[in-house]
């Protein structure tokens, strides 16, 4: 019922090299594979070049992008607007990765206003929850998830979340190795859904949840068999065409 979305977040890495390589790779590697969607967010940098390269190709590769701002237009130095995205082909965008929560202060709050920005624009939020490992042993991964998203639910409403993706990232798995077992995931994306489901059942049973921190070829099958794991925000594996085509075959 749900289809399952794997997007490869390749954060900051990249040169014109590097991504014309990758994508031409991905691009023969996915030859074939179907009943996945499949998606890359490059640095914003490169989505001109990305999308030059994703249209020549053969595979339906969507284009994403990492971050967007606030702002439509105007003095707003260094921003990002959806506009600019949406003029390089780029649909599913990221939002409220730990790194940026961390790294750049971002609250939830200002998390949400980028959500409704998003899809004023008739972008896909791809917005990223999770806890951290302190959380995690305090026993706090649930609440953690639920306030991050209700930020959301409670200023736009639950239908919000219709046709976003939601990717549960537990900022201990990111880059760490340590990927979160097939069946801890399930048990926090059930969580996940059940709490959506409080608001509307509809919705929760519609909404696509990845699982992002540490996916690989060889982890990924396993959590893709889970009932509420659908597909993947993969970061490090994303950087090899065939490791990445292997997980989104796994999906
Ligand atoms: O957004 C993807 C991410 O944070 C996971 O990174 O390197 O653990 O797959 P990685």
């Amino acid at each position: 019922m749900r289809h399952p979305v794997v997007m490869g977040n390749w954060k900051l890495n990249g040169s014109k090299e590097m991504v014309t390589n990758l994508l031409t790779g991905l691009d023969a590697a996915l030859a074939g594979v179907e009943g996945v969607d499949v998606a890359v967010a490059p640095p914003a940098m490169y989505l001109d070049l990305a999308e030059r390269l994703i249209s020549q190709g053969k595979s339906n590769i969507i284009l994403g992008a990492q971050n967007v701002d606030v702002n439509a237009s105007g003095a707003f130095t260094g921003d990002i607007s959806p506009e600019m995205l949406k003029d390089f082909g780029a649909s599913h965008i990221i939002i409220g990765h730990s790194e940026r929560r961390e790294y750049h202060n971002e609250s939830d709050e200002f998390v949400a206003k980028k959500f409704a920005f998003l899809k004023e624009h008739g972008l896909t939020p791809v917005l990223c929850i999770g806890e951290s490992e302190a959380q995690n042993e305090a026993g706090e991964t649930v609440a953690v998830c639920a306030r991050q998203l209700d930020a959301v639910i409670k200023t736009q409403g639950v239908e919000a979340l219709n046709g976003a993706i939601i990717a549960y990232e537990p900022i201990w798995a990111i880059g760490t190795g340590k990927a979160a077992t097939a069946q801890q995931a399930q048990e926090i994306h059930a969580a996940i859904r059940a709490h959506i489901a409080s608001f509307s059942e509809e919705v929760a049973k519609k909404v696509v949840i990845q699982y992002g921190g540490s996916v690989k070829a060889g982890n990924a099958a396993e959590l893709f068999a889970m009932p509420d794991i659908d597909g993947a925000l993969v970061g490090g594996a994303a950087l090899d065409a065939e490791g990445f085509a292997a997980i989104a075959k796994a999906a």
